[in-house]
C-alpha cells in the first residue's frame, strides 16, 4: 500500500460554476499553489497558474477578462486558456518563455473540476453526467462550502466506518455495505435516522466516490435526492468540502428552496459532528480495528491507488 503523502491523483472541485460567471477571475488556493480561473466571452472556463511570468503578480488578485483573455493587474500583459501571452500592450514583440501553465479542467454538473497528477499525467477516469442536473426538472446546488483543518483521508473513511454512525449521528444502520472496484468506491447503507427536529426517517442510500475527492449519493424515499460531498486539499493540513442537494423541481418553488435549505442545515449538522472528530484527531496508521468495523483496510487499500506512482499502479 503506497503511503499516503502529498495530494492524491485524481478530479477536484475547485468552484460552483455559478461563481465563475462570463467576465469572472477567481483566485483558488489549492494543492498548496496559487491558481486563476476565468470565464470568457465564449461561455468557457480557463484555469491557471497563477503568477505573471512578467514580473509576479498574481492574476486573480485585480486581473480582469477581455474577450476570451486574462489581463494581468501590473502592467496588462495578456493570456489565453492555454497559458500563452498573446498581447502585450507596449511590446512589439511578445518573448517566447512568456508562458503559464494551463490546469487540465473541466465543467459537469454544474462544477468546474480540475485534474491533479504530481506525476503531470492526463486523466485516467471520466467524472460521470448527473442525471438531469441542468434541465428543468431538478434543482441546483447551493455554492455551500466549508473550510476544515483535517486531511482528506479522514473524509474518505467515512465511506467504510460503519461503527461511528450510531456514535456521531445518532443513525440506526441495518445494512452497510461497501463496494470497490477501480476509481470507484460505493456505500450501500439503509437505516433509520433521528432528524434533530424530531421523528424518524427510513432511509436508503447509495454514495459513490468517483476518484478520490468527488462523492455523489443518491437517497431512496418519498423524495428522491441526491447529494454531493467533495472536498479538494488548499494544503496538506486544510481542504475545502463542498456539499448540497438537489431535488425534482416542485411547482412551488418557495416550498421547495425552503425544503433545500432546511436540508443543507441537517447535512450542516452532520458534517459539524464528523468535523469535531476530523480536526482533533489522530491518523491511526495501524489501528485496532474489530470485526465489526466496517472495511477500512480495503478502503484505504483502494484509497491509496491515488497516491501511488502510475508505474507501479
Ligand atoms: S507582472 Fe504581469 S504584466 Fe507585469
Ligand atoms: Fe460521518
Amino acid at each position: 500500500m503506497a503511503e499516503i503523502k502529498g495530494y492524491a491523483r485524481g478530479w477536484f472541485v475547485v468552484a460552483y460554476a455559478t461563481e465563475i460567471a462570463v467576465g469572472v477571475v477567481k483566485r483558488l488556493q489549492y494543492f498548496g499553489q496559487e491558481l486563476v480561473a476565468w470565464r470568457g466571452e465564449d461561455g468557457a472556463v480557463r484555469i491557471l497558474d497563477a503568477f505573471c511570468p512578467h514580473l509576479g503578480a498574481h492574476l486573480g488578485v485585480g486581473g480582469c477578462v477581455d474577450g476570451d483573455h486574462i489581463v494581468c493587474p501590473f502592467h496588462a500583459w495578456q493570456f489565453d486558456g492555454e497559458g500563452d501571452c498573446v498581447e502585450i500592450p507596449y511590446a512589439a514583440k511578445i518573448p517566447k518563455q512568456a508562458k503559464l501553465r494551463s490546469w487540465t479542467h473541466m465543467e459537469r454538473n454544474g462544477l468546474v473540476f480540475v485534474w491533479f497528477d504530481s506525476e503531470g499525467g492526463a486523466p485516467d477516469y471520466d467524472i460521470p453526467l448527473l442525471e438531469g442536473y441542468g434541465t428543468p426538472k431538478w434543482s441546483a446546488w447551493e455554492p455551500n462550502l466549508l473550510r476544515i483543518d483535517t486531511h482528506p483521508r479522514e473524509i474518505i473513511e467515512n465511506i467504510a466506518d460503519k461503527a461511528h454512525f450510531p456514535t456521531v449521528h445518532g443513525t440506526e444502520v441495518e445494512v452497510f455495505e461497501n463496494e470497490f472496484t477501480d476509481h470507484i468506491a460505493i456505500q450501500r447503507t439503509s437505516g433509520v435516522a433521528y432528524p434533530r427536529g424530531g421523528g424518524t426517517d427510513r432511509f436508503s442510500l447509495t454514495a459513490t466516490y468517483y476518484g478520490p475527492a468527488y462523492m455523489i449519493t443518491e437517497m431512496a424515499g418519498v423524495l428522491p435526492s441526491k447529494m454531493l460531498v467533495a472536498h479538494t486539499p488548499i494544503d496538506e493540513t486544510s481542504l475545502h468540502l463542498r456539499f448540497g442537494v438537489i431535488l425534482p423541481r416542485v411547482a412551488d418553488d418557495d416550498k421547495m428552496a425552503r425544503f433545500i435549505e432546511a436540508y443543507a442545515d441537517n447535512l450542516l449538522i452532520g458534517f459539524r459532528e464528523d468535523i469535531q472528530l476530523w480536526e482533533n484527531k489522530v491518523y491511526r496508521v495501524r489501528p485496532r480495528l474489530v470485526a465489526e468495523d466496517g472495511p477500512l483496510g480495503r478502503m484505504r487499500v483502494w484509497y491509496s491507488q491515488f497516491y501511488t506512482p502510475r508505474a507501479e499502479a
